[in-house]
């Protein structure tokens, strides 16, 4: 019997709204007791005293390139840095090659996650076959091949009556449909967000109104067939704006924002750095601070990392031709930290937004730490001060822009199915 002891620690349950000094124990997989001073009885012990342990993070919204891009990361890869990061469920995006759009790519994606990844991987299939935005794909099979949410990520579903009908047959298998929401043809050429910094640098402008539009349209269409939106990565305070009246009067729409969008703004690319490149673009700073307003009301359920690794040779190209997007693993928690110390979330509201929320429109078991719930455990050392490198990190790929940033927070263990998978001191250790 494998059995942990989490001692010590401030235990952050957002399930029970729990937040006080305890100790968790862990039995063959199973949350058993978190409790005052629960006795050692030859369990493994993890010393929580001054650290957070909480449920661990659940990502709605991640790359992980296999098959087909093996040489940015693979499901080995991004599991362990998943893990590294606190992430003990990770949901990844179709837009792999081939796209996640068939049955036997699913299958094949949860058969290597099951060997290679210390993480749970969730895959998210395409909504639409080869992400053309075209042929709805066939939903009712990709869910009974392990699909949990369907999504054209990295690609925007342009035409309004196939939207329509992804979301009406979303229903039938009651299951979330994710909106890539960037309207093309207001993006056009853009490649940073449209305004004093665009124009600065001479870089085409991708407008906030690309996705504030889209973001309206598709909110329309869940309202008429009654589905399940879920809006990816909102970087505006229009698309806020949209969603939290469509919640007011019933819609059933759900958001997630990035670490990124929470903490950087488009001055980041002032020195044209490839590493500050992705879809949607940084903003500006009434947008990020919109974004954390509702990121604490409620209106933005969750954050999800969207890490999507590209390699060197891809990035270091110029500014308009590199790809769009940044590994987010190993940095999301010291980066979101800083809206606690900014006292714009409790530690518990952070837990929710990291684990809880995302596990409850992803519909997995996880994102509490009720007695009985699997045992996905994330120890965390909020005060801890370190530097990021992103060549010790654990993804096969370096896209950061805090490359070489001043950090503070870090996780100190990670527990998947009560097995340790990560110890900062030792590494990832499994598989
Ligand atoms: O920045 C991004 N990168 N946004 C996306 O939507 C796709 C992603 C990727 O796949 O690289
Ligand atoms: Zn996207």
């Amino acid at each position: 019997m494998s059995r942990i002891l989490i001692r010590g620690g401030r235990v952050l349950d957002p399930g029970c709204g729990r937040d006080e000094r305890c100790d968790v124990l862990l039995e063959d997989g199973v949350i058993v007791a978190v409790d005052a001073a629960i006795e050692t009885r030859g369990a493994e012990v993890i010393d929580a005293e001054g650290c957070w342990v909480a449920p661990g993070f659940v990502d709605l919204h991640t790359h992980l390139r296999e098959p087909g891009q093996e040489y940015k990361e693979d499901i080995a890869s991004g599991g362990r840095a998943a893990v590294a990061g606190g992430f003990t469920s990770v949901a990844c995006m179709a837009n792999t090659q081939p796209v996640n759009d068939d049955p036997a790519v699913t299958d094949f994606i949860l058969d290597r996650a099951r060997q290679d990844s210390p993480a749970r991987v969730y895959p998210v299939a395409a909504a639409t076959k080869g992400l053309k935005g075209e042929v709805m794909t066939e939903m009712s099979a990709l869910v009974d091949a392990g699909a949990v949410a369907f999504s054209d990520d990295g690609k925007t579903i342009m035409d309004s009556g196939v939207m329509r009908r992804v979301l009406e047959y979303s229903t039938l298998v009651q299951r979330p449909v994710m909106t890539h929401a960037e309207d093309r043809t207001l993006v056009a050429e853009g490649v940073v967000n449209e305004g004093p910094v665009s124009t600065r640098l001479g870089l085409p402008g991708n407008p906030a109104m690309a996705e504030t539009v889209h973001v309206s349209r598709d909110i329309m269409l869940a309202e008429l067939t009654g589905a399940h939106l879920h809006v990816a990565h909102v970087s505006t305070a229009g698309a806020v704006q949209q969603i939290r009246e469509a919640r007011a009067r019933g819609v059933h729409v759900t958001a997630e924002v990035t670490p990124h969008h929470l903490a950087l703004t488009d001055e980041a690319t002032a020195g044209y750095d490839t590493n500050t490149k992705m879809a949607p673009p940084l903003r500006g700073s009434e947008d990020v601070a919109a974004c954390r307003a509702a990121l604490a009301d409620g209106t933005l359920d969750a954050i999800a990392t969207d890490h999507a690794p590209h390699a060197l040779h891809e990035k270091e190209v110029e500014f308009t031709a590199a790809p769009p997007g940044i590994i987010g693993f190993e940095t999301a928690l010291p980066v979101v930290l800083d809206l606690v110390r900014k006292d714009e979330l409790t530690p518990l509201e952070l837990v929710s937004r990291l684990s809880t929320e995302p596990a409850r429109i992803l519909r997995v078991p996880a994102g509490t730490l009720a007695v009985g719930a699997p045992a996905d455990v994330v120890v965390i050392e909020p005060d801890h001060e370190w530097v990021y490198d992103p060549a010790k990190g654990h993804s096969k790929s370096r896209n950061s822009p805090w490359d070489g940033a001043r950090m503070t927070g870090r996780v100190l263990a990670t527990v998947v199915a009560g097995k340790l998978v990560f110890h900062a001191d030792r590494g990832v250790l499994a598989p």
